[in-house]
């Protein structure tokens, strides 16, 4: 994360060769602005399919009533078996183990066999269509929407770099100051309970928060460096420790696929040596799991932050074009924000950069469009921040804004986008004792996550922006 050039402002490698090959496919890929018949369908289907479980509940519920009082006893067990959780078998509680793999885009996880991760779909819960991550799709808004169940204005973290326009402060992937990281993370909710957290890195995971010191063996300090095999082993350890001393909650994370995606684009080969290596590391994890007889009695989420579009063909903006310093600008792309001097009217500015880009003289002009922060798409939830710029750019997929035409390499892959679109969908896969087997739910955006995880552990969680009924769509009702 902090230490990853590739989460730098600069995304650019002179030594990608191959991102040609990421051409072709990523045109062709739909995004939800034309919404595909086919997914309204499945929306239909899935929302029919939780109406009849709903049905089917409430029969199983009778039944169960009706048999106090009759002899029915017989079906109603047959129904309950697959309507409610599985009872624990070694554990004593609940306990919820939350993977990211970075910049994993959905659709990867059919690349290539995949055998594990396809055990946790197979025999667990997933996101038909994957997981939509927030605005905007990069790695530390999103990774902290989903340990907050928080929109980035409401827990801070605007974006992976920026400056408060108050003090002047700069924000970076490496600040862990509890002043910039607003909202009620799961570890912190855990540990409020009295309960105990492990965070094997997370963004946001190293900052002390009242009820969060970062205690020491349960809150690993980032190092990228560190083999993901031991982060992964680490994590089994606890499951060593007397019962009642095992985390209830815990984190564990891998740089990869992103890492990869950046420097080749979504479609090269090396993106699927890094979704096979992934898929090897939930191998090893539910090994180990397996091995100490608590596989079933896990609840393993596997997410990730958002997904990865190729960007090459010069498919570039350069601010240049509209006279726009580059000491305006706070960051560049996909993300484009833009803070004037306070001498200059925002309106007006914004005003002149959409005449000049729809004026025909700007080079892919057409493809970006500039707003004002509060006149964004409501659905991107990114205007309620003082620290939010007040000129926001939305590019269209796969084009990027430079200052000027500088001549780089610029053929890789990105990220940042506009959360419609399908190629920022990242994956939600969720195997335990509350998720049915086999069963696949549409496409949430994921603060939900916040309020399925405290559900779970039966913790009250802090306000957020997942609703409150969420939980009882996808987790099975106990017995
Ligand atoms: C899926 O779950 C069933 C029932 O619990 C079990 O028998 C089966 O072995 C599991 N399959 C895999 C691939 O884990
Ligand atoms: C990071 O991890 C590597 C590999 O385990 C280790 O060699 C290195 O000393 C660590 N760096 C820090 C700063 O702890
Ligand atoms: C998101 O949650 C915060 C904190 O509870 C709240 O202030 C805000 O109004 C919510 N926003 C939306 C869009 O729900
Ligand atoms: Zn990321």
């Amino acid at each position: 994360m902090e230490s990853d050039p590739l989460h730098s402002p600069a995304h650019h490698h002179p030594n990608s060769k191959t991102a040609l090959l990421s051409f072709h496919t990523d045109s062709s890929i739909t995004t939800s602005a034309a919404k595909p018949t086919f997914q309204n369908k499945v929306l239909l289907i899935s929302l029919l399919s939780t109406t009849f479980t709903a049905v089917i509940a409430a029969v199983s519920f009778a039944f169960l009533f009706l048999s106090a009082t009759s002899a029915a006893a017989g079906e109603s067990k047959t129904i309950k078996i697959t309507t409610t959780a599985r009872s624990l078998t070694k554990l004593t509680h609940p306990i919820v183990i939350l993977i990211s793999s970075d910049g994993f885009r959905f659709g990867y996880q059919f690349k290539a066999p995949t055998p594990n991760i396809h055990r946790l779909i197979n025999n667990g819960t997933s996101a038909e269509l994957g997981l939509i991550p927030v605005f905007p799709t990069l790695t530390f808004p999103n990774h902290y929407s989903i340990v907050t169940g928080l929109y980035p204005p409401h827990h801070g973290i605007i974006n992976n770099y920026f400056v408060d326009p108050i003090t002047g402060d700069k924000f970076s992937m490496a600040s862990h100051e509890p002043k910039w990281w607003l909202g009620e993370p799961l570890w912190e909710t855990v540990a409020k309970h009295g309960k105990k957290a492990a965070t094997y890195f997370w963004p946001g995971s190293e900052v002390i928060k009242p009820d969060w010191d970062c205690p020491s063996n349960y809150c690993i300090h980032y190092n990228g460096s560190i083999p993901f095999e031991e982060r992964v082993d680490t994590v089994i350890s606890y499951f060593d420790l007397p019962i009642n001393e095992i985390p209830v909650f815990m984190t564990l994370y891998f740089e990869d696929p992103d890492h990869q995606g950046h420097q080749v684009g979504p479609d090269d080969p090396e993106i699927t040596q890094a979704v096979i290596n992934i898929d090897k590391m939930i191998g090893r994890l539910i090994k180990g799991l397996e091995k100490r007889g608590v596989f079933e009695d896990v609840n393993i989420f596997m997410v990730g932050d958002h997904g990865m579009v190729g960007t090459c063909d010069k498919k570039l903006i350069f601010l240049d074009d509209l006279e726009i310093p580059s000491n305006w600008v706070q960051s560049y792309t996909p993300l484009l924000a833009i803070s004037p001097p306070p001498e200059f009217s925002p309106a007006e500015i914004v005003a002149k950069m959409n005449s000049g880009l729809q004026s025909g003289k700007v080079v892919n002009g057409k493809h970006l469009k500039v707003y004002l922060k509060e006149d964004l798409p409501k659905r991107l939830h990114y205007s309620d921040s003082y620290r939010i710029p007040p000129i926001i750019g939305l590019l269209d997929e796969g084009y990027k804004v430079e200052q000027k035409d500088s001549n780089k390499n610029e053929c890789g892959g990105a990220h940042g986008y506009d959360n419609e679109y399908f190629s920022m969908r990242t994956i939600f896969i969720a195997h335990g004792p509350q998720f049915a087997k086999g069963r696949k739910v549409p496409s949430f955006e994921n603060v939900q996550i916040y309020n399925l995880v405290t559900s779970i552990l039966d913790v009250e969680g802090a306000p957020n922006n997942g609703s409150v009924s969420f939980p009882n769509s996808v987790l099975l009702p106990h017995a």
